[in-house]
């Protein structure tokens, strides 16, 4: 299939080179801007690599400050990704605004206190969901996931769930930020920040 053709123009004239703060701040602002306008602003695309094989998937944010936050499982492909090699990147795609934000770091493993804080403040049915499911292992069925869920249900319907030993979260500590805005005819904008001897420097880059 040819698509070819398939072209959207983006419009915003916005000049986003004035900012000389830090990328934390500007990725604050920019988010506050998407939570009006981008319905889950929080979704990023993850992507991790091992023994020179990468891969990328969807995952929500749930906590930013000067690190990025996420809930994950150890089983799954990116948990033993991580575990061989702690270099990530994050990429968030804004359609609405027009913006595209790429942020590249180091992972560590939070504290089991703040991991089983969040666990534990989330919906009892996610709870057993996450209890439920072996992230990334092969089933036999969906519906087997289907009956595992429905039994731990009742198991717990009393009783706290108990905390599933793979699941983790981590923080992303940024070294490298870059801000996209899209622009009329191809000259988008962008700058990226680089974090280097802790002070974090700017470059203005080629669309
Ligand atoms: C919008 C969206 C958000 C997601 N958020 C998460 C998340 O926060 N944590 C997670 O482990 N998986 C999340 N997933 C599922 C992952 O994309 C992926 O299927 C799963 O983590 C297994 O990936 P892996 O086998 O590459 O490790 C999300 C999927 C989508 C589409």
């Amino acid at each position: 299939m040819d698509i070819g053709k398939t072209r959207k123009n983006y419009k915003s004239k916005n000049g986003i080179f004035n900012n000389k703060r830090s990328p934390l701040l500007f990725f604050k602002e920019w988010y506050k801007e998407a939570e009006k306008k981008v319905s889950e602003p929080n979704a990023f695309a993850l992507s991790t690599s091992n023994k020179n094989k990468t891969s990328s998937r969807m995952m929500l944010l749930k906590d930013f400050s000067n690190t990025f936050t996420f809930y994950t499982n150890t089983s799954s492909k990116k948990g033993r990704d991580i575990l061989s090699n702690k270099a990530a990147s994050m990429l968030f795609w804004w359609k609405e605004l027009e913006q595209q934000i790429r942020i590249e770091g180091t992972l560590s493993k939070l504290s089991t206190y703040k991991v089983k804080k969040y666990f534990y403040s989330r919906p009892k049915d996610s709870q057993i969901a996450a209890l439920s499911s072996n992230q990334s292992s092969q089933l036999e069925s969906y519906n087997h996931l289907i009956e595992e869920f429905d039994t731990n249900k009742k198991k717990y319907s009393k009783k706290r769930v108990p905390f599933p030993k793979d699941w983790v979260g981590f923080e992303l500590k940024p070294q490298m930020i870059e801000f996209w805005q899209g622009g009329p005819n191809r000259l988008h904008q962008r700058i990226e920040y680089k974090k280097i001897k802790g002070i974090w420097e700017a470059k203005i880059l080629a669309p």
